[in-house]
């Protein structure tokens, strides 16, 4: 056995345990994750950008926590992906580790942060990893991405690709429109999840994707699929939290469902604690010091 090979309890621990109730005194690992595939455990993955709600999920047992640039617009205020900056990734990618034990977390090289080279990739993973402690990456692009991903991979950062719908080009492609529809576009999108599986990225995320193609994406990867948009025959499922919650104003995408009301609830709390402050019943005689 050499240094870098497991030792037989290691190896127990990584392989016989299902990702739900299984092993909690260590973070999930991309090991985990492809045991779950080879058994057929089905994972779920949610975004976080905050110490205290990647808290309850992690408390939770979501097994795989996504720090995504989706906090443009969930969290931030912009209306794309587009404007989130390196800066911001860290100090997010941060208070979402430190408010977990459990979940790996994942963290999106966001737009501007990796297209240049794939040196570029490499400096903005290593940030991502040294500064903000993520246990992998996640950036968008088939075979256009599959020199950086193997850079990367090469020099130990997993990660975690993105084909199909990518955000961060909501501009060239003047929307969010569903991708792989008709036979070249399928070609195209069965080449990218090969390149990026070859390039050694330990799961792909496929977004907005026929099923019918994922399904087949699914069933000719040897490593996890992520759907979102992208049917039930996906090896996992990621939601946006604040879509999944309730929390998102307006229209959610098709594919999102609401677990929770969120909204609601807290615009009822505020307005009640409104109307007790008015009343003079907030703070009671429990809520006041003599
Ligand atoms: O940024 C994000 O939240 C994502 C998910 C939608 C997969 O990339």
């Amino acid at each position: 056995m050499n240094a870098s090979s497991p030792s037989p309890a290691q190896n127990r621990a990584t392989t016989t345990a299902t990702l739900y109730g299984g092993v909690t005194n260590r973070r999930v690992t991309v090991r985990d994750l492809a045991t779950a595939k080879q058994r057929g455990e089905k994972w779920s993955m949610l975004t976080a950008y905050d110490a205290l709600t990647a808290g309850v999920f992690d408390e939770a047992g979501t097994p795989v926590l996504l720090v995504g640039d989706s906090a443009g617009n969930c969290h931030l205020g912009y209306e794309t992906t587009v404007p989130v900056t390196m800066d911001q990734m860290v100090m997010l990618a941060a208070a979402v580790v430190r408010g977990t034990k459990r979940a790996m977390v994942v963290a999106d090289l966001p737009f501007g942060s990796y297209q240049e080279s794939p040196a570029q990739a490499m400096h903005n993973a290593a940030r991502l990893m040294k500064d903000a402690g993520v246990g992998a990456v996640k950036l968008e692009g088939g075979e256009r991405s599959a020199r950086s991903i193997e850079l990367l991979v090469e020099a130990g950062v997993p990660v975690m690709a993105h084909i199909g719908l990518t955000p961060q080009s909501v501009h060239a492609l003047g929307g969010y429109p569903v991708q792989g529809r008709g036979d070249e576009a399928a070609h195209q999108l069965l080449r990218d999840a090969k390149a990026v599986q070859q390039a050694g990225a330990f799961a792909v995320v496929l977004e907005a994707v026929p099923a019918e193609l994922a399904r087949q994406v699914t069933e000719q990867l040897t490593v996890p699929t992520v759907g979102i948009g992208a049917g039930a025959d996906c090896d996992a499922q990621v939601l946006v939290w604040t879509d999944f919650a309730g929390m998102t104003a307006g229209r959610v995408p098709k594919f999102v469902k609401q677990y929770a009301n969120l909204r609601a609830v807290l615009g009822d709390a505020a307005r009640a604690f409104a109307e007790d402050v008015r009343t003079s019943a907030f703070p009671a005689a429990e809520h006041t010091f003599h």
